[in-house]
């Protein structure tokens, strides 16, 4: 049974779960501000349900390297979507500020600021 990381909390999944849904059970924020109300609901349109990934996910597809292409800062970030990661086995889950989950200043999760050059280290 996966492990999620997610701020200082440890979130257990079973294997193939979809990891926004994960997430939103155990009531662990995906969006922010105005998303939590305007988003596609899991839809893979909205791209607001940006997160930072660390671990075993479903590698991402061509349609969702192309939404994350037109949010600014999400491919230097290596933000991926929660909506559409498939869970594979432990993951660390960061979440980052702003309505687009793209404002690393205003990061709420493991305590530090990110930086660009942190980059994601996925395992598949
Ligand atoms: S919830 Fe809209 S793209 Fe993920």
């Amino acid at each position: 049974m996966p492990s999620i990381r997610y701020s200082n909390r440890t979130l257990s999944c079973d294997v193939g779960e979809n990891l926004r849904k994960v997430l939103l059970r155990s009531k662990a924020p995906v969006y922010n501000g105005v998303a939590r109300i305007v988003n596609c609901r899991g839809n893979g349109i909205c791209g607001m349900c940006t997160v930072r990934l660390r671990g075993s996910v479903s590698w991402s597809s061509t349609y969702e390297n192309a939404l994350l292409r037109l949010i600014p800062g999400a491919n230097s970030l290596g933000l991926r979507l929660a909506c559409l990661c498939t869970v594979h086995g432990d993951v660390a889950v960061e979440k980052f500020g702003g309505t687009w989950g793209t404002d690393c200043d205003s990061q709420r999760h493991f305590g530090r600021k990110a930086t660009s050059g942190d980059l994601p280290n996925q395992q598949h």
